[in-house]
């Protein structure tokens, strides 16, 4: 698919109650290892056809072997029936061999490359210390088209929590971007208006994703009459103003900003506790979330293309051609999800989502 092939767009279709979309993809997940893995794999698998799935494992994903193994234990993980496809990405360190991407890139086992700023959020300590040491690497994969994805934010302490991202653009991507500029970058999980401009304003090449938690909450849920650590990601939500400017970017029609969740589960433990885990786990009602998200803008006839359309086009792969439907169903969010001695509190927990995804063959 080009980027200006536009014949096979049925529209979504709203008839009242129900809302037929082009299957969906999602741009940006975690689906873990372990115990954890067949209940996130699971979730992401009912609502997506494909996923970029993160690479941040203890060990992180750093060979095509290592990708190739994971990518098994996803589909070994799934329960028979569930079509999926699992797109691998490697996680960059400093050391890391630029043939070893290529050639992983080559052979279907990568899709893209993902740069953690050493430190900058959950299993990134291998990540990259200076994007100085790392030019040989963005050079071949400017050469080859293999993406790049950024955690973009700065890690030094001495720069506040709420300005990383905003710093990062300025001081990490901006010059990256001079060096590289024909390096196709994706500004993972963006969540400031700073971001929005810098993507807006950059080449066809350079594109955003846009979680549903962060169209929905902003700094304040994070102290909501008390700490509240499921409100808790990285980057952080910002101000309200921020949030306005993420939502009016996510529903403008422009194909530099599609969905990505970050679904990121932490047991309940972890995440409740005096030092407590980044991430919100939003697979269970992605798709009710960016929908009552969309409605809420007016826009939901612009939820299919931000959906299903934007991302396969930036990456160059066939647009899916099976549909989903959502119903105007209320339905209250589980408080917990349970699986064997798992305990994981999903995004919007305990509150009413006013559409529900329609299981096909499994409901
Ligand atoms: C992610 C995780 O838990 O792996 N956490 C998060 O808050 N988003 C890491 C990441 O995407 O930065
Ligand atoms: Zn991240
Ligand atoms: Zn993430």
């Amino acid at each position: 698919m080009t980027d200006q092939d536009t014949t096979l767009r049925p529209r979504a279709e709203a008839a009242g109650d129900t809302l037929s979309l082009r299957r969906p993809d999602d741009w940006h997940v975690h689906l873990r290892d372990g115990p954890m893995l067949s209940l996130a794999a699971d979730l992401t698998a009912r609502q997506f056809a494909r996923a970029i799935v993160m690479p941040n494992l203890v060990p992180p994903v750093t060979t095509a072997a290592a990708a190739e193994a994971y990518r098994e234990r996803i589909l070994a993980a799934l329960p028979p029936g569930r079509d999926f496809t699992p797109l691998m990405t490697a996680y960059l360190t400093d050391q890391i061999d630029p043939d070893e991407l290529e050639s992983g890139f080559q052979a279907g086992v990568f899709t893209a490359c993902k740069l953690y700023p050493a430190n900058a959020t959950t299993n990134s300590a291998a990540g990259v210390t200076d994007v100085g040491k790392i030019g040989k690497v963005l050079e071949r994969l400017q050469n080859i088209g293999m993406p790049l994805l950024v955690h973009g934010e700065v890690v030094s302490p001495e720069i506040d929590i709420f300005d990383r991202e905003a710093i990062f653009l300025e001081t990490i991507l901006a010059p990256v971007l001079r060096d590289f500029p024909g390096l196709k970058v994706v500004l993972e999980h963006i969540t400031t208006e700073d971001s929005v401009r810098f993507v807006e304003a950059a080449g066809p090449n350079v594109a955003a994703t846009i979680t549903a938690h962060h169209l929905r909450i902003d700094r304040n849920a994070m102290f909501d009459g008390g700490l509240r650590p499921h409100a808790y990601c990285l980057p952080v939500a910002k101000r309200r103003h921020h949030r306005q400017a993420l939502r009016e970017a996510a529903v403008s029609g422009s194909p530099k900003f599609f969905l990505g969740t970050d679904s990121a589960p932490h047991s309940k433990h972890d995440k409740e506790s005096a030092c407590g885990c980044a991430g919100i786990f939003s697979a269970p009602t992605a798709l009710e979330s960016y929908a009552q998200t969309f409605e809420e803008e007016g826009s939901l006839d612009r939820l299919e293309a931000f959906a299903s359309e934007f991302g396969p086009r930036f990456y160059r792969l066939p647009l899916n051609t099976s549909r989903i439907r959502l119903h105007r169903k209320s339905q209250r969010v589980p408080d917990v999800l349970e699986q064997g001695d798992l305990r994981v509190v999903p995004f919007h927990a305990g509150e009413d989502l006013a559409w529900q995804f329609q299981d096909e063959g499994f409901d």
